[in-house]
């Protein structure tokens, strides 16, 4: 696939704000990554043309953060985050009914496209413990009961 007219432009215009173009590869993957969906290697390897960039270093960047993918995910994000604070508080069952729900594992899509599921790393609402996300959508403290009420809500 190739970026549209549009996302080249954008990407080129990101890197016009920096002295070295390097330092708009992280907004330059983000507007790919929105216009193909998700990261796949050919589109890393345009945005690293487009930048002057070896396509492996922006491979490694990309691969370092997890807000990038390089699947394309269901229409709503679950973010069962596992720190500290959530680990104590029963995380674990919570995710293992979202796996059980869902007939999927960590890091898989549903069949129908419709939820995609995550860990996540502390999602700065430990008050809430044990926390996940639905999309920009927090629900915390989730008890694993709750769950299949929260799923009906995401068509
Ligand atoms: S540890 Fe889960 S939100 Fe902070």
């Amino acid at each position: 696939m190739r970026l549209s007219d549009a996302a080249r432009s954008a990407i080129v215009r990101l890197a016009g704000q920096f002295p070295q173009p390097r330092s708009a590869l992280l907004g330059a993957l983000f507007v790919a990554q929105e216009e193909a969906g998700a990261l796949h290697p050919e589109v890393v390897a345009e945005v690293a043309a487009l930048l002057g960039l070896p396509a492996s270093e922006a491979a490694a960047v990309a691969s370092f953060y997890h807000l990038y993918r390089f699947r394309p995910e269901g229409r709503h994000l679950i973010q069962v985050c596992t720190n500290v604070s959530c680990l104590l508080n029963g995380c674990r069952a919570v995710l293992d009914d979202l796996r059980r729900r869902l007939g999927i594992q960590v890091g898989e899509t549903t069949p129908d496209g419709r939820f995609t599921l995550k860990t996540a790393e502390c999602l700065a609402a430990c008050e809430a413990a044990p926390v996940v996300m639905v999309g920009p959508d927090r629900h915390g403290p989730l008890r694993p009961e709750q769950i299949g009420e929260i799923l009906e809500r995401y068509a």
